[in-house]
């Protein structure tokens, strides 16, 4: 249903767009939460703050220790929509070595999640 109703978003309807962004947020709360703070300046929890990731470059958070195989493989890359779509589908054949202990094969979580990430900002 929620799926079905996207073109329509894409339209504008107001009325809509504020329970879709929410279920997005709660996708992220309950996916992604736990590792990842998104507010502006927050401390880094086991992963980095993900304020403004979509579009920075990879790996550019001051102060946090970086895997050595995600800076191998990442570092300074650009973090497009697409780069995060392959990452959260499983960081370990993006980034061998990678200690971000996630997958996701579900495409419709990950566009609600990638929908999420790009309203921290
Ligand atoms: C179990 C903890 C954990 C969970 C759950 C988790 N992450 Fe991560 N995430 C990490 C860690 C740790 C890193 C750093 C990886 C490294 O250094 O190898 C990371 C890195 C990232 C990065 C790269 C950030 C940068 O600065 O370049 C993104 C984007 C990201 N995670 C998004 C997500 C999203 C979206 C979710 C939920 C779908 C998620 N993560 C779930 C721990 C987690």
């Amino acid at each position: 249903m929620r799926w079905a109703i996207r073109p329509v978003l894409a339209c504008g309807t107001l009325l809509l767009t504020g329970p879709a962004a929410a279920q997005d947020a709660d996708v992220f709360r309950q996916q992604c939460g736990l590792c990842h703070a998104v507010v502006q300046g927050e401390p880094d929890r086991q992963g980095p703050n993900l304020w403004g990731v979509v579009g920075r470059r990879a790996g550019n958070i001051k102060g946090f220790a970086y895997s050595a195989g995600f800076r191998k493989a990442l570092a300074g890359k650009p973090r497009k929509e697409a780069a995060i779509d392959r990452w959260i589908t499983d960081p370990q054949t993006v980034a061998p070595g990678s200690v971000m202990a996630y997958q996701q094969p579900d495409a419709d979580k990950r566009l609600a999640l990638i929908e999420y990430l790009k309203t921290l900002r």
